[in-house]
């Protein structure tokens, strides 16, 4: 009689009856852009298996009015993932499969990773997105999810919530636009005006880096703020340095540290985020 004690051993003996393939699974709202293609392509050149979810997820939305507006392009998705290869399985779930008990979010303890930045922004939003990645985790049964360092603080918390299921989390790192902004669905939406004003949202992540050497915190977020803040159409939401493993906000420098930068900001709009590592 088979015994296992370990999630890894469960797993490994899971997969045995499809003989030790490992499946991965890229967890996305559709609309997909260049980003999620590098996921997707990530996946599929990792893994024996590949699942795409498409998932539009309402619990995850603050507001009605961006839920209602989230771009479709089901078709063109579904070309662009047949491209890559056929046999790649796009998982297309219901609201009833996803929510077989009604669309609410689940309440989650994430180590405060949910609390600064897009938690201040965006009360419920990590609720809403731990709830459906679980499920998705449960309904998939994936050894692999793949995750953009776009949503940096989105990363954090999946690879919380994944560690205890044994499934391992890769990220690719952000893919982003000629001038530099970074590649999002919410894109779009934007004007050519509203574009070029956006591009200003990575140069300033750019230069704070370049100076993170020689500056305070404080100094530097004042630099970024002003950059900012003189973008004509651009209303900045935060700007902040935080520590990447706890995302704990940050008045000085210590050894040792990994620090990154986070923003946020609406144009014509359209809330736009960002991130970048500066040591
Ligand atoms: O990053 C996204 O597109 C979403 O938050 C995710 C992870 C697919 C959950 O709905």
């Amino acid at each position: 009689m088979p015994k296992v004690f370990t999630t890894e051993e469960l797993r490994l003996f899971q997969r045995k009856k499809y003989n030790n393939r490992s499946w991965g699974l890229v967890p996305t709202m559709g609309s997909l852009h260049q980003g999620h293609l590098k996921l997707i392509q990530k996946a599929h050149a990792e893994n024996a298996v590949t699942f795409i979810s498409i998932f539009v997820n309402p619990t995850q939305f603050d507001s009605k009015n961006d839920l209602e507006n989230y771009p479709s392009t089901i078709d063109a998705d579904i070309e662009k993932i047949h491209a890559i290869d056929p046999n790649i399985c796009v998982f297309i779930p219901s609201v009833e499969t996803i929510y077989p008990d009604g669309a609410k979010a689940k309440k989650y303890a994430l180590q405060g990773l949910d609390k600064p930045m897009e938690g201040i922004y965006r009360p419920g939003h990590f609720d809403g997105v731990a709830t459906v990645v679980e499920r998705l985790f449960t309904l998939v049964q994936p050894d692999v999810a793949y995750f953009g360092q776009k949503d940096f603080q989105q990363l954090q918390i999946v690879s919380l919530l994944a560690k205890p299921l044994g499934i391992k989390i890769r990220s690719v790192p952000t893919i982003r636009e000629a001038n530099g902004l970074a590649m999002s669905s919410r894109n779009s939406r934007l004007s050519d005006e509203g574009r070029e004003n956006a591009k200003h949202i990575y140069e300033t992540l750019q230069i704070v880096k370049s100076n993170f050497s020689s500056h305070t915190i404080d100094a530097l977020k004042k630099m970024a703020i002003q950059k900012l803040s003189e973008t004509p159409q651009m209303e900045l939401q935060y700007f902040e340095i935080v520590a990447e493993h706890n995302l704990n906000f940050v008045q000085s420098k210590g050894k040792g540290v990994s620090y990154r930068a986070f923003v946020a900001v609406v144009v014509e709009g359209t809330r736009l985020i960002d991130n970048i590592s500066l040591n």
